[in-house]
Parts: structure tokens; sequence; C-alpha cells
């Protein structure tokens, strides 16, 4: 299969091959999507297989106004509604009980189905024109760090799927956040494009989901399926840093060897420390939006470089950080030095 590069005057083109069944990558504000029309189990089902997904993590559905929830869940809580007014279109994704209309495929079998609406123009476009909702996990091959480019989809997904449509770089750059609102209080299954003290201003109590800041152990099952999968990892090993960010830096300075091969992804106020090596600049070690927008790009960069280890300094967990060290974290495998 030949994999065609849209442009965004193709929107209609791209809503066509949704509706006729295909595989679309479609640009989202968090991280390009491998959309199919989500209420086709057979297209659906190719997405698990261009992925190389296990069958058992469910998909999220994209829809292009929150009136339209009410088509595909029941039992909506009020707060869902207040949410949507607050942070739709963009980064969320609220898990509510799904209507039978949604296909068994999409949800793996859960009777909760993950919602968003995402803010991104063109891909909104894409759905209204679809007319049904986008069935779209990250566009990356499973395992991998999700693309925030065009670019980087094509590199996972070339001949494997019908078209990219090519909204430009991801602003957000990490994926949506996941909040499970079939559970009281609300609990956060993966921190994201909304940071959880947002959340928190709308809810009050959010409860947190140990899979986010641990590895879970054989047998236990995170309620977020994806988070029990090794995931946004790089070919490389790689070993965060986590402390104040001079320490950190320092202590990946003294471990690095000579061989040349390391790559270090560091905050920009360290950057010119480690000449001779493979840097890629996170962001300023205060500036978590940029980390966030940098992060996939700056773990596939070091692939291309074909490093054989990598260091990275982590930021402390408040605001979008949370996601940015839940990111890196599960990168390395939980292999985490504090210093
Ligand atoms: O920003 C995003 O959310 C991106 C863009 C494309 O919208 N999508 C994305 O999808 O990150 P994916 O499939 O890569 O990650 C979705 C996560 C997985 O960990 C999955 O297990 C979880 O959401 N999930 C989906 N449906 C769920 C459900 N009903 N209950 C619990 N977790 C669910
Ligand atoms: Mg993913």
């Amino acid at each position: 299969m030949n994999t065609q590069m849209l442009n965004p005057n193709e929107i209609q083109k791209a809503a066509e091959i949704i509706k006729n069944g295909g595989l679309v990558g479609i640009p989202t504000e968090t991280v390009y999507g491998l959309g199919a029309d989500g209420l086709n189990p057979g297209a659906v089902s190719h997405i698990f297989l261009a992925k190389g997904r296990p069958q058992d993590n469910p998909l999220i559905l994209h829809i292009s106004e929150a009136s339209w929830l009410g088509q595909y869940c029941q039992d909506i809580p009020e707060v869902a509604w207040q949410l949507a007014k607050r942070f739709w279109p963009g980064p969320l994704t609220m898990i509510l009980r799904r209507k039978p209309i949604v296909p068994d495929v999409v949800t793996a079998g859960l009777e909760t189905v993950g919602m968003r609406c995402p803010a991104h123009s063109m891909c909104r476009a894409i759905i209204e024109a679809a007319e049904v909702p986008i069935a779209a996990p990250s566009g990356n091959t499973s395992g991998r760090p999700s693309p925030t480019t065009a670019r980087h989809m094509l590199d996972d997904m070339e001949g494997k799927i019908d078209a990219i449509l090519d909204g430009g770089s991801c602003q957000v750059g990490v994926e949506s956040t996941i909040l499970d609102l079939t559970c009281d209080p609300p609990r956060l299954l993966r921190p994201g494009g909304v940071p959880l003290e947002e959340l928190r201003d709308v809810l009050g109590d959010v409860a947190l989901d140990p899979a986010i800041t641990r590895q879970m152990e054989a047998g236990e099952k995170p309620r977020a399926p994806g988070m029990k999968y090794r995931h946004y990892a790089p070919k490389a090993p790689v070993t965060v840093v986590k402390g104040m960010p001079v320490r950190s830096a320092e202590y990946i300075l003294e471990h690095l060897t000579d061989s040349g091969w390391e790559g270090v992804i560091c905050f920009n106020e360290f950057a010119h420390w480690y000449s001779g090596y493979l840097v890629e600049r996170l962001g300023g070690v205060v500036d978590t939006w940029e980390q966030a927008r940098r992060l996939f790009r700056a773990l596939r960069a070091m692939d291309e470089a074909g490093v054989k280890h990598i260091w990275a300094q982590c930021p402390d967990e408040s605001g979008m950080g949370l996601a940015v060290v839940n990111r890196l974290s599960k990168a390395a495998g939980f292999h985490i030095v504090e210093v």
C-alpha cells in the first residue's frame, strides 16, 4: 500500500478514506492519531494490525462536539458536561459508560469508552466531514514514542495505512489526560495535556492511578489497559535522573563515558555542558509546556542517531511536569536514579 501525504486542503479526501473503511493519520493538538471509522469494526481492527497493538488495549473515540456524547455514552454524570465545557475542545479524554452502538473492538470488550473532542481544527473538520466518531490511538508503532509530526508518523506507518494529513507539529506534544468518571472520586489514569491541578479546580478530589508513577507488578491490572505495556521507548536504554536540575546535570556529566555513543536529553540551561555527545534540549528548567512539546521528538532523534545509551534530566511533577515525568519514566522502563 502506498501511503499518501495529504495537505490541509484535502480534509474531504481524508474523510472519504475514513468513510470507506480506510486508515488515516490525523493531526491532533496532542500527538498524531491513527484514525478509522469508530463504528466500523473491520476498519478498527486494521488499526491494531498497523500498529502491532495488543487486542486488549482499547481505543479512544474522537468527536467534533460535546453534543455527540449522548449518542455513544450512557449515565453521563453532570460533571462530564462541566469538564467538557471547560476543557473541550482540548486534550482531555473522559472514560464513560458506553452505549451498545460502540463496537467491542473499540473498547476491547470493556463496558466503558474513552471520549475526546480534540482542539486541532483540521482534526475536527475531518470528523465533521466523515460524520462518524473517529477511533484513534497515537499513530506510532506500538511501544515507540508517539509521533508529533506527520513525518514521524510516516516513519512508523509508511506502507501500512492509506494516508496521513499533514497538520503541522503538535502544539501539546504529549497525549491527552485520561480521567475515569465511572468511579468516585474521578480517577486520573494518564497525565497529559490538561494538568491535574486544573482538573482539581473543577472536581475537588481526583484519585491518582498507581500506574502513573510506578511499574505494574505481575498480575496487577491498571484501569487503563495501555498503562501496563512498555511504551514510548526509544531503541537505546534510558536512564532518568531525578533531582535538583544542577545536581542531575552534574550526575550525568560524571557518568558519561568516553565512548561518544551516548545521548543526553537535558534542560536548555545545561546543553553546553555535554559537548561531544548527542544533546537534545528538552526546554528551559521551568518551562514544562515546552518540555512536553519536545519530549517525543528528542527520543526519536536519539533513535535516528543510533546512540547506545540515553541520559535524561527530569522536571518535578507539578503542572505539565507530571506528564513529562510519566512518559520519561515509561520510556526508561522506570529505570530512575534519584540524586
Ligand atoms: O492524545 C491522545 O489521547 C491521543 C490522540 C491521538 O488523541 N490518543 C492516544 O490514544 O493517546 P492511545 O490509544 O495511544 O492511548 C489511549 C489510552 C490507552 O492507554 C488505553 O488503554 C486507554 O487510553 N483507554 C482507552 N479506552 C479506555 C477505557 N475505556 N478505559 C480505560 N482506559 C482506556
Ligand atoms: Mg499510544
